[in-house]
């Protein structure tokens, strides 16, 4: 028998740290972890379950995942050798920083923004360096890179477009950012295809740019499957550290039926990116909220009313919603994932009754 003061072996700073917090109300109605609303296309569920019947559930995943990054090329542009297949992007946040940085390095990002970024850095004995977000969502370059050298900042992560806020930040300080940031400079494209914005030409001229997107946004969360774009060596010191298998056999094979049938996927997309406009409309007629424009497949509010409790009414309702009220730059805010068009709208009914 053995019966240890185990808290005195955790490492004091992962004993401080709280868990990445996930809402897990049984609701019908799931508007909190901008996924895609849509189950995948019939056509590629065919295909799936045809490569299905020769499986070789018995066999290691292809290590390199070759098939899968031929594919994600073909569907970027960005040749397959500058490519790094993660479990989930946030599995790439983690090896960036385990790539670069040293204990007690600072890891920037905006305020608010992705938690995991902070969590990630406070796990691994980083210093967490936010910088706040002007009104607009939005920052400059200047005073960043000011910060970023009182703070010796080694990496730093953008969410372009940014959660929660929904928008993408400034072309012309993100680029100032990339030109005379003395650090490695994360676009964390997660979000891309609702916004079409991105920053990948910019890995030729910038060998410091690592462009990290993921399929879990556009239909695929339940596979976990993000990918990493850089430059050589940073795609070779990350593939030191990745595990051996670290993306599954199901994962590789269905993310290339889905990058195959692309068209497929992004008529979801724009039927989201739709949606997105109509939701937006609606809530800006409401004068009991404001509603910040948004480049995501979320919306990001805040009410009159505490936001608390009207999360916790539409919960009633059946509607799941993202309360992101603690935050201090988010009193009274709420983050909408753009649901399928019956969902949206019931959501706005019960929203409207509420309020
Ligand atoms: C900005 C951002 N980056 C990364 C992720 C993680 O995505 P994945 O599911 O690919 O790990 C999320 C998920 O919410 C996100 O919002």
């Amino acid at each position: 028998m053995a019966n240890l003061d185990l808290a005195n072996f955790v490492r004091p700073n992962v004993k401080s740290l709280k868990a990445y917090h996930v809402d897990n109300h049984d609701c019908k109605i799931k508007l909190h972890a901008n996924e895609n609303p849509f189950q995948l296309p019939t056509e590629i569920l065919d295909l799936i379950s045809c490569s299905f019947k020769n499986f070789q559930f018995n066999r290691y995943p292809d290590p390199g995942c070759q098939q899968l990054r031929k594919a994600i090329s073909i569907t970027t542009g960005i040749p397959a050798q500058n490519l790094v297949v993660g479990n989930g992007s946030d599995e790439l946040l983690q090896l960036i920083l385990q790539v670069f940085c040293e204990p007690g390095d600072g890891v920037a990002f905006p305020d608010p923004s992705f938690a995991m970024y902070s969590i990630l850095a406070k796990s691994m004995d980083l210093k967490p360096v936010p910088f706040s977000l002007n009104d607009q969502w939005d920052f400059k370059a200047d005073s960043f890179l000011e910060i970023a050298e009182q703070t010796k900042t080694k990496v730093v992560f953008f969410s372009y477009p940014n959660n929660p806020t929904g928008n993408c930040f400034s072309n012309d300080e993100i680029e100032k950012t990339l030109n005379n940031f003395q650090g490695i400079v994360v676009l964390d494209e997660a979000y891309y295809d609702f916004a079409q914005k991105t920053f990948k030409n910019r890995l030729e001229t910038n060998n410091n740019l690592i462009v990290l997107r993921s399929l879990s946004k556009i239909g695929l969360a339940a596979l976990r499957v993000g990918f990493a774009a850089a430059s050589p060596l940073i795609v070779t010191e990350l593939n030191k550290i990745r595990l051996p298998y670290n993306s599954n056999s199901v994962s590789q094979m269905v993310a290339n039926e889905v990058l195959n049938q692309f068209h497929l996927i992004q008529k979801q997309i724009d039927l989201i990116i739709q949606e997105r406009t109509h939701l937006f409309d609606a809530l800006s007629k409401l004068n009991e909220i404001e509603v910040f424009p948004s480049d995501s497949n979320f919306l990001l509010f805040r009410t009159s009313q505490n936001s608390g409790e009207v999360f916790q009414k539409l919960a009633q309702k059946d509607i799941l919603l993202r309360d992101l009220s603690s935050h201090p730059k988010l009193k009274n805010c709420l983050r909408v994932t753009i649901g399928t068009p019956d969902e949206n709208s019931n959501f706005l009914q019960e929203i409207e009754k509420i309020l």
